[in-house]
């Protein structure tokens, strides 16, 4: 079946009619845009997915000297005496023919983009969906999996499957419980390694650890800890962070859980105006207990980090919460500021410790968390006794590409990039 109707030339670009829909507006491509685009073997380096050609060297009046298409793939065979007269490079480039799939094109169509830029990747929307959830939602069903199946598939496909539905069920969630895991630090790290790469950090990689304050860190007390993600501090905070409590022989320490995706939401929707100055005000943070250590990110970020910052009904894909590792704020564009920031945090604690909004729930030896630190809220009560956790932090892109390539298919994902 035919994709294509109709191709034709117009100025520096070309239109291309779809054959599909009626509805579909034909789409327009700038010429040094396909021409950069190029996949042959001489432009791109099909093993690996990487150009081979230097964009700079393409003339930006690079026109089509013939242009051909059987329905599903455009050929164009670029004349390089015309255009903006850098003849040294076009001359370099004679007679060079380029060929698009019209699948492709239709992917990556941006005059007008036809599929929005977060459901480009072929299958996202529906099979990658996150579950923004409030407590009624998950209290008697909590995303889980098992330590043997993760860890002890004999076949290699069983193994793939189990990493896949972990993988998934805390994308969706924005958490996940292992059950029936050893409990010793060496079996808690490989469970961590199973999954992703641990990221080292002034804390160490794999960390084990009681209140002894061994590091200048809050974490390493028995205080109450209120709802926050971990690391605001770094340009790019730790993506997943698992728990395992080792060993507890007194009260407390019981841990809340907050899905911050779906109560940004209810502040969207309740809270308008504080909503935007999460989106806005940049909010510095350091991390300088350690005597060598003064970590900030290279340049403050918002709390809430949309998918495009221009548009504000976009969708949510980080928050960045930590109330104690906030560090002052003296640079306000407006001073006006100042009372719409504190009223904004007024706002947010309000809806983050609503009790149909935060899940309590007591970690125990022998049951792992995992937790997507970009998305879920973590907190710790008041404790007395000793008290021994284990655990790390995850990259997140590499658990992300993970996700997709076990969840999508590799052919997916690559049409895509
Ligand atoms: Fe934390
Ligand atoms: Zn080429």
């Amino acid at each position: 079946m035919s994709i294509i109707k109709k191709v034709e030339p117009v100025s520096d670009k070309i239109e291309i009619t779809w054959a599909e829909e009626d509805d579909v507006p034909l789409s327009t491509y700038h010429n040094i845009w396909l021409r950069d685009n190029c996949h042959c073997s001489q432009c791109y380096y099909p093993l690996t997915k990487q150009r081979l050609l230097n964009s700079a060297t393409i003339d930006l009046g690079i026109k089509a000297k013939s242009i051909n298409h059987d329905g599903n793939t455009v050929t164009i065979i670029w004349d390089n005496g015309t255009g903006n007269g850098n003849g040294a490079d076009a001359d370099a480039d004679a007679e060079h023919e380029s060929q698009f799939d019209a699948h492709w094109l239709k992917i990556h169509s941006y005059n007008p983009r036809l599929i929005p830029l977060d459901e480009k990747l072929h299958g996202a929307k529906t099979k990658l969906a996150q579950h923004l959830w409030q407590v009624k939602d998950i209290e008697s069903n909590l995303p889980r999996v098992d330590y043997t199946t993760v860890m002890n598939s004999s076949d290699e496909t069983d193994q793939e499957q189990a990493i896949k539905d972990w993988s998934l069920k805390l994308w969706q969630y924005g958490f996940c419980l292992i059950d029936n895991v050893p409990v010793t630090p060496e079996d808690t790290e490989q469970l961590c390694q199973q999954l992703n790469y641990i990221r080292p950090t002034h804390y160490g990689g794999f960390w084990d650890f009681t209140s002894d304050l061994a590091k200048a860190d809050t974490a390493y007390t028995n205080f109450d800890i209120s709802n926050h993600t971990d690391g605001t501090y770094w340009s790019n905070s730790p993506g997943l962070q698992l728990f395992h409590l080792l060993y507890h022989d007194g009260t407390g320490g019981t841990t809340s859980l907050v899905d911050a995706f779906k109560c940004a939401e209810i502040m969207r929707d309740k809270f308008p105006q504080s909503f935007e100055v999460f989106t806005r005000i940049r909010v510095p943070a350091h991390s300088a207990g350690e005597e060598k250590v003064c970590i900030q990110p290279d340049t403050p970020q918002p709390i809430f980090k949309l998918d495009n910052n221009d548009d504000k009904s976009s969708k949510i894909i980080q928050v960045r919460w930590n109330q104690s590792d906030r560090s002052t704020m003296d640079s306000w564009d407006d001073p006006d500021d100042v009372v719409k920031f504190y009223q904004a945090i007024k706002d947010w604690v309000s809806i983050i410790t609503d009790p149909e909004n935060e899940l309590w729930y007591q970690m125990r030896p022998g049951q792992c968390l995992i937790f997507d630190n970009w998305r879920v809220l973590h907190s710790r009560s008041e404790f007395t006794g000793k008290r021994r956790l284990c655990g790390a932090y995850l990259e997140r892109d590499d658990f992300v590409s993970r996700l997709k390539l076990l969840t999508l298919g590799r052919d997916a994902v690559l049409d895509a990039i």
